[in-house]
C-alpha cells in the first residue's frame, strides 16, 4: 500500500507520495475569502498559525482540494502527517477524526516536522535549526527521536520579516501586497557577516539602497534597513522580542541535553526551513558559534528547497518499522482517541 504524506506547514501545505524525493502538489494554507462582492479583492484566513492548526474546518478545505487535485482515494491509503513540536494532542485528535470520518484514511501517523527534515539529509543523530513561516526551533535529535525536553523555540520566522518590510513600504506612503512585500524579501534580503558595521556604513552611504521591480512592474526603493532585517534571527530585540538569538538558543538547547550525547548531537547541525535560506545564515551561524564555544561546529543548510521535511517524511515512510507507528482506522474505531495518548513502537 502506498503512504500519502502531507506536510502541514503555515505557509504551505504540501502533499505527495511514500517514497518520492518531492511532493506532487503543494498550495499556500490560506483560504480567501470575498472582502467585497463588488471587487475582486479577498481576504485571506490561514488555519495554521505558529505551525498549530487553530481552525480545523479551513483546513479541512485545503486538504479536500488538494487531495482532490491529486486524484487521491484515501481508503487505499494510510496517511504520515507532520505537526510542529510541542502541537496538544486534543490537536491531533481532532486532525485524526477528520482524517478517518471525512476522508476515511485506512490508517494514520504523525511525526515532528524538524525531525524529518533532519533525518532527510540521511542522519538519525544530530541538532537542527529550523525557521519556516512564524516559529522558528532548535531541535536535539538522537537515533531519529527528539530529545523533547531540551528543544527551544522562537516565535519569529520568515512572515515577521514579509510584515515589517510592508510596514516600511506602506509608511513611505506606496501600499503593497504582503504578496509582494514576500517577493521584495526573498529577492532583497541577506544575513550579513558584520551588522553593526554594515548599519553604520548604510546610514552614511546611501547608494546601499536599490530599485527593486515588482512582478506588477511597480518600483520600490528597498533600504539597508529592510534588506538587512533577517539580523531578528540573531537579535530578536530589533523586534521587540525578549528572546535569544538563534545560536544562543543553539547553546543552551545542547546544554540541556545529557552530557554523554553533547558530542554526537553537535557532530552535524543542519539549518532548514524557508527562513534560513538567505545568503549568509550558514556562515554568520556558525561564526557566532564559533565565537562563544571552545569547539568546532560544522553547520551545513538543506539543500535549498523548503521541501526537506517532506522529502524527510517520505523516507520515513519507507522504513521496515513505520508500519508499527501507524493507528490503524479499526484501533481508531475500537479505542478512539485514546490511540493518540499511548506510547508507540
Ligand atoms: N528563497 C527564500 N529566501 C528567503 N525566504 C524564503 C525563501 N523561500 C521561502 N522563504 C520564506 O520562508 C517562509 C516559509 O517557510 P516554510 O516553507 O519552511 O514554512 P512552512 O513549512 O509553510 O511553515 P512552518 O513554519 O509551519 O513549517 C516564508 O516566510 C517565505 O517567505
Ligand atoms: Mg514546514
Amino acid at each position: 500500500m502506498t503512504h500519502i504524506i502531507c506536510d502541514n506547514g503555515t505557509y504551505k501545505t504540501r502533499v505527495g507520495y511514500s517514497g518520492d524525493t518531492q511532493p506532487t502538489s503543494e498550495i499556500l494554507t490560506r483560504t480567501g475569502i470575498k472582502k467585497d462582492p463588488m471587487t475582486s479583492g479577498y481576504e485571506f484566513l490561514f488555519p495554521i498559525k505558529g505551525g498549530i492548526i487553530i481552525d480545523h474546518d479551513r483546513m479541512e478545505t485545503i486538504w479536500t482540494h488538494i487531495f482532490d487535485e491529486l486524484n487521491i482515494k484515501p481508503k487505499d491509503h494510510s496517511i504520515l502527517l507532520t505537526e510542529a513540536p510541542f502541537t496538544p494532542k486534543s490537536n491531533q485528535c481532532k486532525t485524526a477524526q477528520i482524517m478517518f470520518e471525512k476522508f476515511s484514511y485506512s490508517g494514520i501517523c504523525f511525526g515532528i516536522d524538524a525531525v524529518f527534515s533532519y533525518i532527510s539529509n540521511g542522519r538519525s543523530t544530530g541538532t537542527i535549526v529550523t525557521s519556516g513561516a512564524e516559529t522558528t526551533h532548535v531541535v536535539p535529535i538522537y537515533e531519529g527521536s527528539a530529545i523533547k525536553n531540551a528543544i527551544k523555540s522562537l516565535p519569529i520566522g520568515g512572515e515577521h520579516i514579509t510584515r515589517r518590510i510592508n510596514d516600511i513600504v506602506c509608511r513611505g506612503q506606496q501600499f503593497i501586497s504582503l504578496d509582494a512585500a514576500r517577493n521584495i524579501k526573498e529577492n532583497n534580503c541577506m544575513v550579513t557577516l558584520n551588522y553593526d558595521r554594515q548599519m553604520i556604513e548604510s546610514s552614511e552611504f546611501s547608494h546601499f539602497d536599490k530599485e527593486y521591480t515588482l512582478p506588477d512592474n511597480n518600483t520600490i526603493v528597498v533600504t539597508r534597513e529592510m534588506m538587512m532585517l533577517t539580523e531578528v534571527m540573531f537579535d530578536p530585540s530589533i523586534m521587540h522580542h525578549d528572546s535569544p538569538g538563534i545560536h544562543e538558543m543553539y547553546n543552551s538547547c545542547i546544554e540541556y541535553c545529557p552530557e554523554e550525547l553533547r558530542r554526537r548531537l553537535t557532530d552535524v547541525v543542519l539549518l532548514s526551513g524557508g527562513n534560513m535560506r538567505f545568503n549568509n545564515t550558514c556562515t554568520r551561524f556558525q561564526q557566532e558559534l564559533n565565537r562563544s564555544s571552545q569547539s568546532f561546529h560544522h553547520c551545513f543548510s538543506s539543500p535549498p528547497s523548503d521541501e526537506s521535511c517532506w522529502m524527510g517524511a517520505s523516507l520515513f515512510s519507507r522504513l521496515s518499522y513505520f508500519d508499527q507507528c501507524l493507528t490503524s482506522f479499526v484501533e481508531y474505531e475500537e479505542y478512539g482517541d485514546a490511540c493518540f495518548y499511548r506510547s508507540r513502537a
